[in-house]
């Protein structure tokens, strides 16, 4: 037997202007986008936004429902918004944000398994790594060159 680790890359910066210019940009939409969010229920706003190889942004942002299952991520609902708008286009890269009413976030809100298996299958269509930046209401950012970093030992349908 041995033991392995697994090497999860990432990039903190201490504040958007550390950011090139597009990555600011995605990251100030996401912030926009959280303006939009349905969350009665849980309080927490949460915008995303992604940069597509046509130059288009698409944004989004989570949407609550009484019966709890039934909303989703912003990151669910932005890539597959993207994806219904310029189907084929590839994503490069998203961006996701969270504000809540309860208190202030200042550590960057990381996407939920879910969404990070749907960025698995984005990253594949668009044949590139996602480049993923995560932030709260405020601090540092995080940005992941990749879903490998965010998702180890993926799950890929070999049908594909
Ligand atoms: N949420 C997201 O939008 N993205 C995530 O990655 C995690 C959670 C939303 C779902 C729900 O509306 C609220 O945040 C609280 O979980």
């Amino acid at each position: 037997m041995r033991k392995e680790q697994f090497i999860c890359p990432y990039t903190v910066y201490d504040s958007i202007d550390e950011l090139e210019p597009e990555d600011a940009e995605l990251l100030r939409k996401a912030h926009e986008a959280t303006r939009n969010s349905y969350a009665p229920y849980s309080k927490f706003h949460v915008g995303a936004a992604v940069r597509m190889a046509n130059g288009e942004t698409v944004t989004g942002n989570n949407i609550e429902n009484a019966a709890y299952p039934s909303g989703l991520c912003a990151e669910r609902v932005t890539m597959f918004a993207a994806q219904a708008k310029y189907p084929g286009v590839a994503i490069e890269a998203l961006a996701v944000v969270a504000h809540s009413e309860t208190k202030l976030i200042a550590e960057p809100a990381a996407p939920c398994g879910a969404c990070r298996q749907v960025m698995v299958e984005v990253e594949q269509i668009s044949k590139r790594p996602l480049r993923v930046l995560c932030q709260g209401e405020t601090g540092p950012i995080m940005a992941f060159n990749g879903i490998e970093s965010l998702l180890p030992f993926v799950f890929q349908d070999t049908l594909l």
